[in-house]
């Protein structure tokens, strides 16, 4: 049974220069102990996908669809009943770790009021299970350290203290955005590594942004490929990036996807992302796609099961056959 199902999740921003579509109809399901990586270029709606599920949308922004949670739509739940799930059963860790940090209170305040007031633990009980954590996600001489203040911390150690944090109640499900981006690549093994001890030790579901073809291999079960707020491709991990079908996940892999090598990023392609205020009649990426013909600029392609592999869901006129091609001569922008 899934622990979390989005169905149909949308967020539209009011502006001054009218509404936009920032994420448009990503569903998806996650069991206990799964990985969902989602990819894609800057301004594709990652973060705001996952702002949405957690109820996090800036003002002027909303969500429509589902985000089921314990049979639960928390779209609609009253703000005191997400309360209690977020940070406790649901936890977020951000890019930058000062976004949930506050600089102003030591590691020991910050990680104790959590526990007081989700769990209803004395200040000291609280004190001995955050030093534990910490001591889980590796910070030395946590029964120190936990009496400093974030700035003290190092920017790895500042991260680790995050997700100590978010891990404080043992959530279901982690949401993470690009939690290692600001991280040299030393410490971003050891945080994806630590990750995955904690998926194994607490049985978590994880949603994970990311641009880093090596977390992607060695975290993630299923990827959401994401282009102007739209659902690209989806599926398993290995069949996304072993046999990208479509053009934009063929152009964010360089068209030669190597799984079996660490530290590969998702490369930039030539052209402008799409302007989100307009719901362009056709295909998000005609504008920049090598295949792109009459049809795909007139016509949005549906989200739909390939033919190659019923299991793999792509966005795109042309067959699998065709964008494979594409990929094998390393081209697919134009
Ligand atoms: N408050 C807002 N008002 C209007 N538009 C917004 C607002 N917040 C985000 N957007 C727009 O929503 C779109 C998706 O943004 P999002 O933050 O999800 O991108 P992203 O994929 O996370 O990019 P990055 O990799 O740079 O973090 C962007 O076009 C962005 O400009
Ligand atoms: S071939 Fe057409 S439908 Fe497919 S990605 Fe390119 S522009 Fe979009
Ligand atoms: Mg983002």
């Amino acid at each position: 049974m899934s622990l979390i199902e989005v169905r149909k999740l949308g967020v539209q921003f009011q502006t001054n220069d009218g509404p936009v579509y920032a994420v448009n109809d990503v569903s998806f399901a996650l069991k206990r102990g799964q990985t969902l990586g989602i990819v894609g270029e800057s301004g594709s709606g990652k973060s705001q996908t996952v702002l949405a599920m957690m109820g996090l949308l800036a003002l002027n922004g909303q969500a429509t669809g589902e985000v089921l949670f314990d049979g639960k739509n928390l779209l609609t739940l009253p703000a005191s009943e997400l309360n209690r799930i977020r940070g406790n059963r649901m936890a977020m860790i951000f890019q930058d770790p000062m976004t949930s940090l506050n600089p102003y209170l030591t590691v020991e305040r910050q990680m104790t009021e959590v526990l007081e007031f989700h769990k209803g633990m004395s200040r000291r009980e609280a004190r001995v299970r955050c030093v534990q954590l910490l001591d889980a996600v590796k910070i030395p001489e946590a029964a120190k350290r936990i009496d400093m203040y974030p700035h003290e911390f190092s920017g790895g150690m500042r991260q680790r203290v995050m997700i100590a944090m978010a891990l404080l109640c043992e959530p279901q499900v982690l949401v993470a955005d690009e939690p290692t981006t600001a991280l040299d690549v030393t410490v971003q093994a050891q945080i994806i590594s630590l990750l995955r001890d904690l998926q194994r030790d607490f049985g978590t579901a994880i949603v994970m942004i990311t641009h880093d073809l090596g977390v992607v291999a060695g975290l993630c079960d299923e990827v959401i490929v994401l282009y102007g707020g739209r659902v690209m491709e989806q599926g398993k991990a290995e069949d996304i990036f072993y046999q990208p079908s479509h053009p934009y996940t063929v152009g964010l892999l360089g068209a030669i996807p190597r799984l079996d090598q660490d530290e590969q990023e998702l490369v930039a392609i030539p052209g402008a992302p799409p302007n989100m205020s307009l719901l362009s009649a056709g295909c998000p990426f005609s504008e920049r796609c090598a295949l792109a013909d009459a049809r795909c600029r007139t016509e949005r392609p549906l989200l739909l099961p390939s033919a190659h592999n019923p299991a793999v869901l792509r966005a795109c006129h042309k067959s699998w056959e065709t964008v494979s091609a594409l990929a094998a001569q390393g081209a697919a922008h134009v």
